[in-house]
């Protein structure tokens, strides 16, 4: 809940004119056809392949198939009233073996992808890097090899040159900090590392990445075009001053070894070792390289983290050991609302980090790059899919925008995560967060009921009351009967 939930005069409602609402996806997610067209294998195949690393061994082979229903997708855009469409491309279908010769068949798609968007006044804003490395790169060190960050500098370039007049908005890397934990820290994404060693290479040679990338888009894209990276910048919120402190490192190892780069051009001090990348492996330049100056920073928000002091050996409900930190627990409350991957629903710590995130980068534009939820979303009897959780999410959370545009926060845009359910991860088909339900034996894409309220909020460009969008009565969000897991 927030100041402008059910209540607020129209104008605070109201979003600033050329705010640009758009929705998102990417490419191993959604594109299916991973053999099509001289496609190479990425490490998301190989993982996804793998016994035991995703929900009943789910991968993204068919996916939505959307190399294939081109058309459907810009359909429903469309539908959406939206401005903007936020894709990402599959490195090795453009360079198969990750460096090199391209695919031109691989291009194709992704141009005509942009001239369908663009006939209808929808810009594309395209991600460079979204998590699908050539597998070809895994085999010489992936992330932990600098000669990758390299590559992905060729493939902003060969992007840059075809794409560049189409698309006005790059993203240059999303979500390091997953690319790097989950990666190469817990092991629980492709290629599935658990090193901490090669965990902080990684990082670093993944924001060389993006600085080298920033580099080839300027170098060969026209002027005005929008360049930065996306960040997923997680809040740790201290619930007792003893925790502040370590609140504080726990920002420097899982947040700020991404933004200090790119904002200062250096690593936060603060950060443990395994988290900073170490000295030797940083070379002269290389620091200015990844503060290239960037037009926007991406700002992906899902849920903030609680940090308590917490007995280790006897925790109770909803607190889960820090490692490395004894006698503090993530904790969430059990009456604390939460979307079924039991992430906490708290809209204004999206507020209280935007307004961050405009103190650190100096007033750079924000645009909310993701921001959405997983729900438990079925086919009713009469054809709908009532998804008031995600309807009471979106609204609590552009409620949370409105009031960092309102202190001054210079917020560009929201693209809602995600335009349709797609494969999320190791988490497979079952976590779906779709404004458009997707039938995944079919193919077919549904409406839910977010997608006409989201529609609503795009078109007008006001916030609605809650209460005029979700019919009184009906129950949202859900605080699950089981609560979080210790
Ligand atoms: C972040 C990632 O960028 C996206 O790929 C993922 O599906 C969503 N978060 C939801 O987990």
């Amino acid at each position: 809940m927030n100041s402008l939930s059910n209540g607020g005069s129209a104008a605070a409602r109201q979003f600033p004119e050329g705010f640009l609402w758009g929705t998102g996806t990417s490419s191993y997610q959604i594109e299916g056809a991973v053999s099509a067209d001289g496609r190479g294998p990425s490490i998301w195949d190989v993982f996804a392949h793998a016994p035991g690393n995703t929900f009943h061994g789910d991968t993204g082979d068919v996916a939505c198939d959307s190399y294939n229903r081109l058309e459907d997708d810009v359909a429903i855009i469309r539908e959406l009233g939206v401005g903007a469409y936020r894709f990402s491309v599959s490195w090795p279908r453009v360079l198969p073996s990750g460096s090199g010769t391209v695919n031109q068949a691989g291009l194709d798609y992704y141009r005509r992808l942009c001239e369908r968007l663009l006939e209808h006044g929808i810009q594309p804003v395209v991600t460079v890097y979204h998590w699908d490395l050539p597998q070809a790169l895994e085999e010489t060190g992936g992330w932990a090899n600098r000669d990758t960050a390299y590559r992905m500098g060729e493939l902003a370039q060969v992007l840059g040159t075809a794409l560049g007049d189409q698309v006005r908005m790059w993203i240059t890397i999303n979500e390091p900090l997953q690319t790097v934990h989950q990666g190469y820290r817990a092991g629980t994404h492709a290629p599935g590392k658990r090193d901490d060693a090669l965990a902080a290479a990684a990082t670093h040679h993944i924001m060389l990445a993006h600085g080298l990338a920033t580099q080839a888009l300027r170098a060969c894209t026209p002027a005005g075009t929008r360049i930065g990276p996306t960040m997923d910048t997680q809040p740790y919120i201290a619930l007792d001053s003893a925790s502040e402190a370590v609140a504080d490192i726990l920002d420097a190892d899982f947040n700020r070894v991404y933004l200090d780069p790119v904002l200062r051009g250096s690593y936060p001090d603060a950060a443990r070792t395994g988290f900073r990348p170490p000295d030797e492996l940083i070379q002269d330049g290389d620091l200015e390289i990844t503060a290239t100056p960037i037009d926007f920073l991406g700002v992906n928000y899902y849920r903030p983290h609680h940090v308590r002091s917490g007995d280790w050996e006897d925790l109770r409900l909803g607190e889960r050991r820090i490692g490395g930190f004894p006698g503090f627990v993530q904790y969430m409350a059990p009456d604390l609302p939460r979307t079924v991957m039991e992430w906490g629903i708290v809209p204004e710590s999206l507020r209280d980090l935007l307004l961050r995130l405009h103190r650190e980068s100096g007033g750079l534009p924000l645009y909310i790059t993701e921001n959405g939820c997983a729900a438990d979303d079925y086919i009713s009897p009469a054809g709908t899919i009532d998804d008031h959780e995600r309807v009471g999410y979106i609204h609590g959370h552009l409620g949370a925008a409105l009031e960092a545009i309102a202190a001054g926060v210079n917020v560009g845009g929201y693209f809602h995560w995600s335009l349709m359910d797609n494969f999320e991860w190791a988490e497979g088909y079952r976590r779906r967060f779709g404004l458009f339900y997707v039938d995944f034996e079919s193919g077919r894409r549904v409406a839910k009921r977010s997608a006409h309220f989201y529609a609503q909020v795009a078109r007008s460009g006001e916030l609605p009351p809650l209460q005029d969008v979700v019919p009184s009565g009906e129950r949202l969000p859900d605080v699950p009967a089981t609560p979080a897991a210790v």
